[in-house]
């Protein structure tokens, strides 16, 4: 398995001071910025857009920012966010028309391409698609807020998942989101994921790089 990488949900960080968060939390050691995009249609809240993430790139950000499409439909936001600096873009396969056809539009704006599975979403949305993924994202919560707590059933999810990755012989990141803490972040990587998501586990606390340093110590368990 690749490293482990770390990627903090901005949908906690500060807005009013976005630039200057999203630095402080790389710089205490994540790897990717986890990037929420929210309708209020498919998900009951709404947060940012294209906009925010060419922002964030003008004001210097030049990690990787992983945008998770929360909103239906999907296709015709892909490409501003492709323009916007997103370098992986996500998205709930229930809410394209023509899932195969949206995982090519992404590639060919240039972005890595995922998709994204609610804790009741059937994983038969693989069965055809997996050549086409850089990326397989299970929530591990339902969508649209911060805060909620991890659902348990996601791990039995995760490692078959992992299972259908190893076996397919593709380079696919797994990656998880929702109520990742440090409590329980290495019995989650035991299950197969190698991509976190924490919101609220990191950006509650006064000192990002004592959270993800005590991540980063379960993980190396
Ligand atoms: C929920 C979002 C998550 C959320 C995670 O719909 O997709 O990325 O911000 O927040 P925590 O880590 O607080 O559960
Ligand atoms: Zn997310």
């Amino acid at each position: 398995m690749r490293p482990f990488l770390i990627a903090p949900s901005i949908l906690s960080a500060d807005f009013a001071r976005l630039g200057d968060d999203v630095k402080a939390v790389l710089d205490a050691g994540t790897d990717v910025v986890h990037f929420d995009v929210m309708d209020n249609h498919y998900v009951p809240n709404l947060t940012i857009g294209p906009m925010v993430c060419q922002a964030l790139r003008n004001y210097g950000i030049t990690a990787d920012i992983d945008v998770h499409l929360m909103v239906k439909p999907v296709d015709r936001i892909v490409p501003d966010f492709a323009k916007a600096g997103a370098s992986i873009i996500t998205f709930h396969p229930e809410a394209s028309e023509h899932v195969d056809r949206t995982l090519q539009l992404i590639k060919e704006c240039g972005c890595k391409a995922g998709l994204v599975f609610n804790p009741a979403t059937p994983l038969h949305y693989l069965d055809h698609v997996m050549d086409k993924l850089d990326v397989i994202l299970l929530m591990s919560v339902n969508p649209g807020f911060g805060g909620q707590s991890f659902i348990p059933s996601t791990l039995d999810k995760l490692r078959q998942v992992r299972a259908r990755i190893d076996a397919s012989g593709f380079d696919i990141r797994l990656e998880v989101d929702g109520g990742v803490k440090v409590d329980n972040i290495a019995e989650i990587a035991a299950a197969g994921a190698d991509m976190f998501v924490a919101g609220s586990a990191i950006f509650s606390q006064p000192d990002y790089k004592t959270v993800v340093d005590e991540m980063r110590a379960e993980l190396a368990k």
